[in-house]
């Protein structure tokens, strides 16, 4: 009697400890320091076709609003306008360092009472430390800083994951911009 009452007790005992080690287990992992497993920062440069500097612009006016043209992004925040650019990229602010890729994509401008943007593009990387695409989407209020989302990669950036924090390093009236990416990887193979 007193022995099975003894069983009884551990088993039950022995229930508790291992629901509460799952219990445990579940909030390690949710509450898990993320700290990126690859970092890496770059810069790019959008010199943007003004009707002037066709051979130096890397990015063009491809969409407009009825009430605006290609060659000159649109009043009311520049709604409605679509930019597809190919700009250098460099690992210094400097535009004329060797690049290291390209970024290839597009932007548009998505709200007429306040400056935001949504952005979407590759990264294209060729160079000796890096091989591969990285592929960023999201939407770009044009803060200080503002996260968009890693969605994917190939090449040495495999199944790539994460966010990228971005920063407008310099704005040159509406020809020039660069930007500071900052690439924060939570999935690596
Ligand atoms: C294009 O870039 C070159 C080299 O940086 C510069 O000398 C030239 O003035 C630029 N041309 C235009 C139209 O901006
Ligand atoms: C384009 O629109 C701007 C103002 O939004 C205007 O100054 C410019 O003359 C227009 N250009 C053309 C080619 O229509
Ligand atoms: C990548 O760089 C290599 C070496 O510079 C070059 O031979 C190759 O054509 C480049 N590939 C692309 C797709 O640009
Ligand atoms: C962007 O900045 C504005 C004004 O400083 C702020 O109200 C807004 O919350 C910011 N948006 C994001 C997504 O950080």
């Amino acid at each position: 009697m007193a022995a099975s009452r003894f069983i009884a007790t551990l088993v039950l005992s022995l229930l508790i400890f291992l629901s509460g080690s799952t219990a445990t287990q579940r909030k390690t992992t949710r509450g898990r320091p993320r700290q990126p497993c690859k970092r890496m920062v770059f810069y790019f440069h959008d010199i943007l076709y003004n009707g002037q500097n066709a051979e130096n612009a890397t990015s063009a006016i491809v969409g407009a609003p009825a009430w605006g043209n290609r060659t000159i992004l649109a009043g009311q925040n520049h709604f409605g306008n679509i930019v597809v650019f190919d700009d250098p990229i460099t690992l210094d602010n400097n535009l004329h360092s060797v690049p290291i890729g390209r970024a290839q994509g597009f932007y548009l401008y998505d709200r007429k009472d306040y400056f935001t943007a949504w952005l979407g593009f590759s990264a294209f990387f060729n160079s000796t430390q890096h091989r591969g695409t990285i592929t960023f989407a999201g939407a770009d209020p044009l803060n200080k800083t503002r996260d968009i989302s890693v969605i994917g990669g190939t090449g040495d950036f495999f199944m790539a994951r994460g966010i990228a924090t971005l920063m407008t390093d310099a704005f040159e009236g509406e020809v020039y911009f660069r930007l500071h990416v900052d690439v924060k990887l939570f999935e690596c193979w």
